[in-house]
């Protein structure tokens, strides 16, 4: 079995991708701090597969120790870089520690990569690193704009490190992952969102409202230019989200002479509004939910939604959930996890 190893694989998408990496055959192991995972993920995953994955906690911006994981894991053929500081509002407080930490990490990953002969590599990227977009949906050659936070810059800046890494060492391939919205669960409910810290994104903040934990939810904004006058995103299904990494492996070892670095877009390519996302959730689960309209929330862009075609031709990835399913799926979680 090829070894793979997961940075970040106690975290929200990590976890998911360990999932459907072993249900296609890949061996798997994990560098997680628990900075931001409480490592019952690993729990989750074992029940799910019936196989224990085994997690090292270690700083990955300490490469001593860093390096210590791969000389104990001779022979991994590829790495999935997750692990990275993800709060855009955090980011836009705490700059430095974003800056330090989300690029130290991944330069110690890509040293040892080149060091210990590991030929493929994916990267978690975000669709923030097109900023406010002026062209809709937005392909994987929309130029880079203004970067909204330093969360996003950390992503910008990441690709064009890897960009000119891959360029400069023959011997590692790379695929950048731009993810979209990611939401939703297993269907097992026994993996799904639990960040450390309160819960920002759209989703997360449904079902706790939902189910109690908040009296009330705000909608940021009913006033944009847009169908219903809510920001419009590009929902995505962890578990496709999840199965967009196995295909980008599966994809650059069938094609050793493959590009040194290739970028997709991990969308569903069309947009859904918050308010069109809240009435799904009703709808979906039967709940009624206490929201309110309040001001727009600084560092949102408009709309942004994807141009898929690129990953449907490249590696055969074509989204299988929409919102309704991802609603559904997000309920189960949170309903098992507040028992
Ligand atoms: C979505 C929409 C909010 C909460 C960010 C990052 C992206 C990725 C996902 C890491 C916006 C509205 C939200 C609420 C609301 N991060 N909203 N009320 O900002 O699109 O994307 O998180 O992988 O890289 O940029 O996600 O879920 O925070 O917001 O109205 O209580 O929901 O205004 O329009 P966002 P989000």
């Amino acid at each position: 079995m090829k070894k793979v190893l997961v940075t970040g694989g106690c975290g929200y998408i990590g976890s998911h991708t360990m999932v459907d990496l072993m249900d296609n055959g890949f061996e798997v192991l994990s560098i997680d701090n628990l900075s931001n995972a409480d490592g019952s993920a690993l729990a989750g995953i074992r029940k799910i597969t019936g196989q224990r994955v085994r997690n090292y906690k270690v700083n990955l911006c300490d490469l001593k120790k860093t390096r210590q994981v791969f000389e104990k894991n001779p022979g991994i053929s590829g790495i999935i870089h997750f692990a990275a500081l993800k709060s855009v509002e955090e980011s836009v407080f705490e700059p430095l520690r974003y800056f330090h930490n989300n690029n130290e990490s991944l330069l110690n990953v890509l040293a040892c990569a080149q060091e210990f002969g590991v030929p493929d590599f994916i990267f978690s990227s975000s669709c923030s690193v097109y900023g406010n977009a002026t062209e809709l949906p937005v392909t994987e050659n929309t130029p880079f704009r203004e970067a909204e936070s330093p969360y996003a810059r950390t992503k910008q800046m990441g690709e064009k490190i890897i960009g000119d890494f891959t360029k400069a060492a023959p011997t590692v391939k790379a695929m950048l992952l731009r993810y979209f919205n990611p939401a939703g669960a297993h269907p097992s409910a026994l993996i799904g969102e639990s960040p450390r810290t309160k819960a920002s994104n759209l989703v997360p903040v449904i079902t706790e409202t939902a189910i109690g934990k908040r009296a009330s939810m705000t909608v940021f904004g009913s006033d944009y230019d847009t169908r219903d006058g809510s920001c419009v995103r590009d929902f995505i299904h962890v578990m496709d989200l999840a199965n967009a990494h196995t295909k980008c492996l599966q994809f650059l070892m069938a094609n050793p002479q493959a590009v040194p670095c290739e970028v997709l877009n991990a969308g569903i390519g069309s947009g859904v509004t918050v308010l069109e996302a809240i009435h799904a959730f009703e709808k979906v689960t039967g709940q009624r939910l206490n929201y309110q309209i309040g001001p727009r929330r600084a560092g949102d862009v408009v709309a942004i939604y994807a141009n898929a075609e690129k990953a449907a031709r490249l590696i055969g990835w074509a989204p299988q959930r929409g919102i309704e399913e991802i609603m559904r799926s997000a309920w189960e979680w949170e309903q098992r996890r507040s028992r």
